[in-house]
């Protein structure tokens, strides 16, 4: 195939955001929106963005333009915190987080050292991501080394930028799910030799939580860190009440939840702690002062009945933040429905998240909340190719608020109010058509 065969022409209406921001209000002035516009495509990466009049003339002969007019072209959705091995345990119902574990996400969790059910659901979870809209994720497997080889084996087929790593948990929890420091450490250090930067694939050290490692578990986490410093760390951190109070009788010598991860290295750039609802004072500033990354899980914090993360002080306090669906505590993969939901929860608090805000947090904001957004998150020159054709007007709701003299931002907040997996036209990773909607 020649060159110029590889090149794509897509035209529509384009939104995106510009540049990373400290503050809320400064992302209307980057917010670039571009009618008619047109966007090449060459091995996977942006080679051109501007308007259809500008740009029409670059289109080689004889290269076909995917017309999307009347829809809305934004960059792929970013997850910043999801479970694929709960996909099947979504609604379990009745309990808070410490019940739900042991009584649904633990026996859930149990098939995956089974590569044949592995497989079977990487292959269902990638096709929810993409028929949602979210092109990348950071993704926890369960203990076993299978899961991630399984899930991180279905991204690679179709090249898609995926950060995942093995549970590591090996204690309060049932004996089937348990690894122990060392198989811990051995089991990740394979995992990082075999997939990390492999293509655009990336490991995430995963330690479940504080209550389910021990002190030496924590310190093999820290060991496999300083050996490969640019992988990501993830889990969970002040998510429920009993679980902070479990934390503390489980690390008495330590001066909170966060300073048993900060003790043992675990904080600092690409480290992404989940969820955040009862911070103390020391710990946000903790997390800001090391450059921590906050996922923030607004439909999971409601379904679990954890509480209210504060967003607005997230920003005071110049944390970086991505939303993440958390998926099987979180009830869609839809990103649309969990900026909805994180609308409700900042109500709740007394702030109005713009749809300017929330949009950047499932764009730009998550990627940089992942340290990727020089890479993906907009359509700058050299950007990964990875976006959404959205359709704005998919139900009927939607089409009796939309009408030509409502606002961009109007625009905006009635699909993220009202908008699901049927306003997701279609999916593109790396240059690829990977999702139709029929
Ligand atoms: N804390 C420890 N493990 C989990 C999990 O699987 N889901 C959620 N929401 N919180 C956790
Ligand atoms: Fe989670």
């Amino acid at each position: 195939m020649s060159e110029q065969h590889s090149l794509k022409a897509i035209r529509g209406n384009f939104l995106d955001i510009v540049k990373t921001v400290e503050q809320p209000e400064e992302i209307e002035s980057h917010l670039r929106f571009i009618e008619d516009g047109l966007m090449l495509l060459r091995s996977g990466k942006v080679e051109w963005f501007g308007t259809w009049q500008e740009g029409k003339h670059l289109i080689p002969e004889g290269i076909r333009v995917r017309d999307y007019s009347g829809k809305m072209i934004v960059p792929g959705f970013v997850d910043t915190h999801i479970h694929y091995p709960q996909s099947e345990m979504v609604g379990a119902y009745g309990e808070q987080l410490l019940e739900w574990l042991n009584k649904h996400t633990f026996p859930a969790e149990r098939r995956y050292n089974d590569i044949e059910y592995a497989r079977e659901m990487s292959a269902f979870f990638i096709k929810q991501l993409l028929r949602n809209g979210t092109t990348t994720a950071l993704v926890f497997g369960t203990v076993h080394p299978e899961s991630v080889d399984a899930l991180f084996e279905a991204a690679h087929n179709i090249n898609m930028r995926m950060i995942a790593g093995k549970v590591m948990m090996d204690r309060n929890a049932p004996d089937y799910l348990l690894d122990t420091a060392e198989t811990s450490y051995s089991q990740s250090k394979a995992l990082i030799e075999r997939w990390h930067h492999n293509g655009r694939l990336l490991y995430a050290i995963t330690p479940r939580f504080a209550p389910t490692s021990t002190p030496e578990q924590l310190a093999m986490a820290q060991r496999l860190r300083e050996e490969y410093p640019d992988t990501y760390l993830h889990t969970h951190l002040c998510e429920n009440k009993d679980e902070i109070e479990w934390v503390k009788a489980l690390y008495p010598e330590r001066k909170g939840y966060l300073d048993v991860y900060h003790h043992y290295g675990l904080t600092g750039k690409n480290s992404v702690f989940a969820h955040c609802v009862h911070l103390e004072e020391p710990e946000w500033d903790c997390l800001r002062d090391t450059g921590s990354s906050i996922a923030f899980c607004p439909t999971s914090n409601l379904y679990l009945g954890s509480g209210l993360f504060n967003l607005k002080k997230a920003w005071h306090k110049q944390i970086k933040v991505g939303m993440g669906t958390d998926i099987g505590a979180g009830t869609t993969f839809n990103m649309l429905q969990t900026l909805n939901e994180a609308y409700k929860v900042m109500q709740l608090q007394g702030w109005r998240m713009s749809a300017y805000e929330a949009f950047y947090l499932a764009t730009l904001g998550g990627a940089k909340a992942l340290g990727l957004d020089d890479i993906i998150g907009n359509f700058n020159i050299g950007k990964e190719a990875d976006f959404v054709v959205l359709e704005p007007t998919a139900t009927p709701l939607q089409q009796l608020r939309y009408d030509n003299s409502v606002t961009l931002m109007d625009k905006l907040f009635v699909m993220m109010t009202l908008g699901d997996d049927r306003s997701i036209y279609r999916t593109y990773v790396d240059g690829q058509l990977v999702y139709e909607r029929t």
